[in-house]
């Protein structure tokens, strides 16, 4: 049998694999971007530009964190080292053009924002300086009484809107989980113009100190069980939108990338594992794929791509509520 081909497209472009780093400190230094490209890694999605960053450019850092924490939460969770982010959004655009300059694989632009404004010029500066397509992290927390999901909803919209009209190149969405009726809020945020779903982002959750009295910022990495969320999404959402899914969040291991594509992912991301076992994982990871297909006598990633998704799998209402009582009363024999 041939060597299995891993090759997938996403937004356009064409991956040798699923095996995308997602935006996080690894795209802040070029020699790690070089050794990310030749360890196998599809694609880059450099760490995002924030719209705090471009609105309070010229403002002193605490204040910046002060009102980052308060407005936009998520914003503080991804500055938990501050030397791993270039605060400048030029050096910003800087950094992409040389990143661009320095490897072959697509790079990814991030720009992460939450209301509608100037800060959204910055997605054509991002595609001026090479970036091969945009993901736009969109983290609204709400916590007005008085706003409803479904003005949340238009929120998103519109800045989809905004930005699809500013760039040519093609337009990821990252989103958190945590809508009321994710279908179709999915459904009209492919419909201004998101290219693909990028399921889900982890975001902030605050601890409490209950000695201190503090609130404490901190970003728990995730383990392959935090897999589970995006994959049923995508086995839900897989082939009933025109849009690209890529997977994100809990992907540290070959069954996992497995699982995403089976479920309807063109590209899974993964960071966390990488930052810790180090970047030839994406080697073994690699290896590990091509074993496993070969072993199952699979010839490509796109024959697998949705065989599991709601669609296709015997049981459909496997990802439902239907099967939440069987789940809870499969726990009965561990009664004691
Ligand atoms: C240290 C760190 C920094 C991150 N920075 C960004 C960022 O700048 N922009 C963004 O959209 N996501 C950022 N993320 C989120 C990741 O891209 C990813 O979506 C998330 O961590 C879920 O995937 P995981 O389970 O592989 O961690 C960051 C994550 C970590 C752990």
């Amino acid at each position: 049998m041939r060597t299995p081909d891993l090759s997938t497209h996403y937004l356009g472009l064409q991956l040798k694999s699923p095996l995308v780093v997602s935006a996080s400190p690894l795209s802040k230094n070029l020699s790690t971007v070089r050794r990310l490209e030749d360890a196998g890694a599809a694609a880059i999605v450099m760490y995002s530009l924030f719209e705090e960053q471009i609105l309070h450019e010229s403002y002193e850092l605490d204040y910046y964190l002060d009102v980052g924490a308060h407005s936009h939460s998520e914003a503080l969770s991804y500055f938990p080292d501050l030397d791993h982010y270039n605060l400048e959004p030029e050096a910003y655009l800087d950094h992409l053009h040389n990143i661009k300059q320095a490897v072959h694989i697509p790079v990814i632009g991030s720009l992460n924002g939450a209301s509608p404004g100037g800060w959204i010029e910055y997605a054509r500066k991002i595609e001026q300086a090479g970036a091969d397509a945009l993901e736009l992290n969109c983290y609204y927390l709400p916590t007005d009484l008085d706003l409803s999901s479904a003005e949340l909803e238009d929120i998103y919209v519109e800045l989809v809107t905004a930005v699809r009209s500013t760039i040519q190149i093609p337009l990821a969405l990252k989103l958190s989980p945590f809508f009321t009726a994710l279908p179709h809020a999915a459904k009209r945020f492919v419909g201004a113009g998101a290219d693909a779903l990028v399921l889900f982002n982890r975001f902030y959750q605050p601890d409490l100190d209950c000695e201190a009295l503090e609130v404490i910022p901190n970003l728990n990495l995730s383990t392959s069980h935090d897999l589970r969320l995006p994959l049923r999404w995508i086995a839900i959402l897989y082939g009933r939108l025109q849009a690209d899914f890529a997977l994100t969040s809990g992907v540290h291991s070959a069954p996992d990338v497995l699982k995403g594509i089976m479920a309807g992912a063109t590209a899974t991301m993964m960071a966390p594992e990488l930052l810790g076992q180090g970047i030839d994982r994406l080697i073994t990871i690699a290896a590990d794929l091509r074993q496993w297909m070969e072993e199952h006598e699979y010839d490509n990633v796109a024959s697998m791509r949705g065989s599991m998704s709601q669609r296709s799998v015997a049981d459909p209402a496997a990802f439902e509520r239907a099967n939440y009582m069987k789940a809870l009363n499969s726990l009965d024999r561990v009664l004691p």
